[in-house]
């Protein structure tokens, strides 16, 4: 069965075809980020026009790739939430609207299940129980998964998302978005030790998070060192930036790293899995890896271009329900919210359509 998989729900464009018995086909991916550079951020309209703009094209171009035709689709799969509502209705209208017209079913799917599941195209795939830990610009949260869709939230951020703190922080030392990659890179140029930032909520109890005050913290240390470069560039110097994005990562990651630890201690599991944009960050994984074997424990996480949004998780995530008969009916619905445990388990006998409620 060929499931083709459309995420439209920021600002990436992604297509791919997965097969559920050989695996991914292809996929397919045009970034907006070019277009929302200049204003720091993503722009919802721009965002939704340019998914009508290259959406289309790029379903021909996977095709043509795979060498397959529309016809050779059996379902359509594309992102109802969450997300923003513009954006996500392009991916949904179209993909509703093509699975009507070739005659097969649509799957409509939670972008965080699609982040979740990602891991599962690797070589590797983690068994369940795990621990997954979603970081992405919207997300943060640790999850227990004992199967698809049997998600228990074990803690959240109360404020802004880790990606969304790396977003914020970046532009505080007049970096390009998105934020996350670019502070990666520059603080591998920084000194350690030389600022030491705080680890937010790490010596209370619990699985919460919180980094609003880390991005305080970041923004006086800032304007603090900018007053010391002679420049007058209103930023500090170079190697001061890089000083701050080192320190600012550190931060994060070592605050990440304590919760997942305790979130595998709390559950008595070994797995976990690491999704969403943050999860490409080089120093998290290496620390995980570290920590984790202290632990007998391991860390799974998907190849760098399935961390960030993309086409081919909603694809295998639309599979897995396609198989559970878990499909639209023929509304186009859309969330801009969507809590995760909201979402229905997997059950291969239930042969009743438009329970998904997407
Ligand atoms: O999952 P994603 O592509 O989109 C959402 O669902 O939000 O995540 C995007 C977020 C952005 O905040 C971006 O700065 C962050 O992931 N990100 C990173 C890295 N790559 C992307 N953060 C830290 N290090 C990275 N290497
Ligand atoms: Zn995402």
């Amino acid at each position: 069965m060929r499931i083709l998989g459309i995420e439209t729900s920021c600002d990436e464009t992604g297509v791919a075809l997965y097969d559920s018995e050989h695996g991914l086909l292809g996929h397919e991916l045009y970034s907006q980020v070019d277009l929302h550079g200049e204003y720091g951020g993503v722009v919802p309209e721009l965002a939704s026009r340019d998914h009508v703009r290259k959406l289309l094209p790029l379903i021909n171009v996977l095709l043509d790739d795979c060498q397959l035709q529309k016809s050779d689709i059996d379902g359509v799969a594309f992102t109802n939430g969450p997300g923003l509502v513009g954006a996500l209705m392009v991916g949904a209208c179209a993909g509703r609207a093509l699975a009507f017209s070739l005659g097969v079913p649509a799957i409509g799917v939670h972008h965080m299940e699609g982040h979740l599941l990602a891991p599962m195209l690797e070589e590797n795939p983690p068994q369940f129980p795990f621990i997954a830990l979603l970081v992405s610009g919207g997300h943060t949260q640790l999850v227990r998964v004992d199967a698809i869709g049997q998600y228990a939230l074990l803690g959240e951020s109360l404020d802004d998302a880790a990606g969304e703190a790396f977003d914020k922080a970046a532009k505080m030392l007049d970096l390009d978005y998105p934020g996350g990659p670019q502070i990666a890179r520059y603080a591998l140029k920084g000194v350690a030790g030389r600022f030491t930032f705080p680890r937010p909520m790490v010596d209370r109890p619990g699985l919460d998070f919180s980094f609003s005050g880390l991005k305080t913290f970041t923004l006086n240390t800032v304007a603090d060192q900018a007053q010391k470069n002679t420049e007058q560039s209103g930023l500090p110097d170079e190697q001061t930036c890089a000083d701050i994005a080192h320190a600012f990562q550190e931060a994060v990651v070592d605050t990440l790293v304590i919760k997942c630890r305790r979130a595998l201690e709390q559950e008595g599991l070994s797995r976990l899995v690491i999704a969403g944009g943050v999860s490409a960050n080089q120093r998290l994984r290496e620390r995980l890896e570290s920590a984790l074997h202290k632990i007998n424990s391991s860390v799974f996480y998907a190849r760098h271009e399935f961390c960030t949004d993309n086409g081919a998780m909603i694809a295998y995530a639309g599979c897995q329900r396609l198989l559970a008969n878990q499909v639209e009916d023929l509304g186009v619905k859309v969330k801009a919210r969507w809590p995760l445990n909201e979402l229905s388990s997997l059950s291969y006998n239930d042969n009743k359509s438009g329970e998904n409620n997407g």
